[in-house]
């Protein structure tokens, strides 16, 4: 009866769509028409649209591994292959959604709409999904993003600190409260999948992705990934382990095409790889996540995006994962094949479930299809790859609520206070005291400080890469605050009034100062292109400015309290001996109140090193390596 009345449905809607041009399906379905040749072998709404079957997969009550079995059960190969696709937003129109009945549509690093704003946003998802749910089974498609410290890429959002300071701050709660924030900023905006929490065990300082890892220590990343990520799967987002696994163990001088490091190979014995790099894989696993995202990398020379071991045998198999393995950004080129095509297959043959293709999703969708017609993909292992894609869309409600009308959200709007206040706590917390000769902190009431450097008063510096564009971008640089929040320097002024310190920038009144506060640090960037020889500051990733903070440093007769705003322990050695005090203060993002709040005392310093720091960049991998502090290192106020 149910199967009958649908049938009827499907009929009177295209009955409609033929005749009136305000359908949105007719409106979708027409533009699918004017797709182009490339998708020929893809599916076609129109021409499908006859054939729809039971919607018995709508009936809630039942498990969602079952109504994705009976939804799989009733798809064409090209619709599962649809399933299998993930474009980028500026390269996919809604109508080719229809055309190809797309899985999955991402931003990337900086990918917005024309309107950064959750009304913006918003029309864009939905418009998406209106074309998804004009294709004859009507299966919601899923929008990824990586809100990887924050809701990154949107204006106003709450940016938190990157994830080696969280590691510093190592605060388990805290990090729960933060999945949660970020997920609830997320609904806001309609984007219900993140790419986070990046799971990297980082070992290597020169790595441009050092930020993006908590620790070099397993059992923080696992601890702090785990609570991060249950805040986003109890708030109804979907998070993404990544990168699986081994991208935080690369040796130098293995990376990709002329990287230095990223996307290299991890050399290791398997034990050890599994010790260090697959630890928090399993606990995630076994807490539930949802997706894990291939790394770029390799292990012993082996791709990860074409490892069958690690993807089917080891997670899949071993560990019980339940949830889809998605392939990075146009990772799958990089592989061995002689061709797209062949590494389409490759791919997908070790256990690649989607590709993140964000333009050539169309041939990706097309070598899946050839490769199970020539018998290269067994048809079993693109069901597989299904299943488990549509089993999270059924988990995460999308089928009963594709156009997120029911979504319970806490905020009405981006940047709360509650939230900011989260962030503030975690930068407060992620703070490390490497040097404090002479108690120059916390400051006292009725002192006078000048405050300078390039990283005082600069949003920017203090959020580093995947803030608002991929690489991310200073003020200076962008001609103002690229997004709310507070400074260091607002955030001292601030603290300033309530206890009776003046803060000032003027370096003319340096006379009158009872100390200077120097914030030097290293420019925003994102993964390779953040890869160093020699972690200087005053090389091509340090901040323009570091030479005269630096200077001024050296020959004031003053004391000097240097903070250190900078993605990773970079080279200070030769610096140390000018600064009585010394705060690492890694990217503490939008709220650099929480800096104020401890370098004057209101609150005290926690933080402890996340990772060991070296002396020199010749001795990261030396056998005993010379250390100015270990990891686990940080001082406190008495
Ligand atoms: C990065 C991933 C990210 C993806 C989508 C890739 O280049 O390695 O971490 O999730 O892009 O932006
Ligand atoms: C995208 C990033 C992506 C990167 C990979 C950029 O254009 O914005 O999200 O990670 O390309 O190279």
């Amino acid at each position: 009866m149910k199967r009958l009345i649908s049938l009827l449905l499907v009929a009177f809607l295209l009955l409609c769509s033929a005749c009136s041009a305000d359908t949105p399906a007719s409106g979708e379905a027409s533009s699918t028409t004017a797709t182009s040749g490339t998708e020929s072998s893809l599916p076609d709404a129109e021409t499908t649209v006859t054939t729809s079957g039971s919607d018995d997969y709508m009936d809630a009550s039942l498990a969602p591994e079952r109504r994705a079995e009976l939804l799989l059960s009733q798809m064409t190969l090209e619709e599962k292959a649809g399933q299998m696709l993930q474009g980028a937003f500026y390269a996919v129109k809604a109508s080719d959604l229809t055309a190809n009945g797309l899985g999955s549509v991402l931003s990337g690093g900086g990918g917005v709409p024309s309107s950064n704003t959750i009304e913006g946003w918003q029309k864009m998802v939905d418009s998406y999904q209106k074309a998804s749910m004009a294709t004859r089974l009507k299966i919601p498609f899923l929008y990824g993003i990586d809100a990887v410290h924050g809701h990154n890429n949107v204006y106003g959002a709450v940016v938190f600190p990157q994830n080696i300071g969280l590691g510093a701050a190592n605060d388990p709660d805290l990090m729960y409260q933060m999945g949660a924030a970020v997920a609830d900023e997320m609904k806001l905006t309609h984007t219900l999948w993140n790419f986070s929490p990046c799971v990297a065990v980082a070992q290597d300082p020169r790595w441009g992705r050092t930020y993006e890892s908590y620790s070099s220590d397993t059992e923080i990343v696992t601890a702090l990934a785990l609570s991060y990520a249950k805040g986003q799967m109890d708030n109804g987002v979907i998070p993404t382990a990544k990168h699986y696994a081994g991208d935080g163990g690369t040796v130098f001088g293995t990376g990709e095409g002329d990287y230095l490091i990223d996307r290299g190979d991890t050399e290791l014995s398997e034990a050890d790889f599994r010790s260090i790099h697959l630890k928090a894989y399993k606990d995630l696993v076994d807490a539930g996540v949802p997706v894990v995202m291939a790394s770029f990398s390799s292990i012993n020379g082996v791709k990860m995006s074409e490892n069958k071991y690690y993807l089917t045998d080891v997670l899949k198999n071993e560990f019980g994962f339940k949830g889809f393995v998605v392939s990075d950004w146009e990772a799958v080129s990089g592989l061995s094949g002689d061709s797209f095509a062949e590494n389409v297959c490759l791919a997908v043959n070790a256990g690649v479930d989607m590709l993140m293709e964000p333009t050539r999703y169309a041939d990706a969708g097309k070598a899946i299809v050839d490769g199970v017609n020539s018998g290269v993909i067994p048809e079993a292992r693109v069901d597989d790859a299904v299943l488990r894609i549509l089993t999270v869309k059924f988990e995460y409600g999308l089928f009963e609520d594709p156009y997120m009308k029911n979504l319970q959200t806490k905020e009405t709007k981006l940047g709360s206070d509650e939230y900011r206040a989260i962030a503030e706590k975690l930068v407060e917390k992620s703070l490390v005291l490497l040097k404090n000769e002479g108690d120059v902190l916390p400051l006292k009431k009725g002192q006078k400080i000048l405050v300078t450097g390039p990283a005082a008063d600069d949003i920017g510096a203090q959020c580093g890469g995947w803030t608002k564009t991929w690489q991310g971008i200073t003020d200076k640089e962008n001609g103002g605050p690229i997004t709310e929040g507070t400074t260091i320097l607002d955030g001292l002024k601030e603290y300033g009034k309530e206890i009776g310190i003046e803060f000032f920038t003027d370096k003319s009144r340096i006379d009158e100062a009872d100390a200077v506060i120097c914030a030097i640090g290293e420019k925003p960037y994102a993964e390779y292109e953040g890869d160093s020889e020699d972690l200087s500051l005053l090389g091509s990733l340090g901040l323009s400015g570091n030479k005269d903070a630096l200077t001024l440093a050296q020959t004031t007769g003053k004391p000097v309290i240097a903070l250190i705003v900078a993605g990773r322990e970079v080279n200070i050695s030769q610096y140390l001996g000018d600064f009585d005090a010394a705060v690492m203060c890694f990217l503490p993002g939008s709220e650099g109140e929480g800096v104020a709040a401890v370098l004057t005392g209101k609150a005290n310093f926690t933080g402890k090193l996340p990772m060991p720091w070296y002396q020199d960049a010749s001795q990261i991998g030396a056998e005993n390596p010379k250390l100015l502090f270990e990891k686990g290192y940080g001082l406190a106020y008495a």
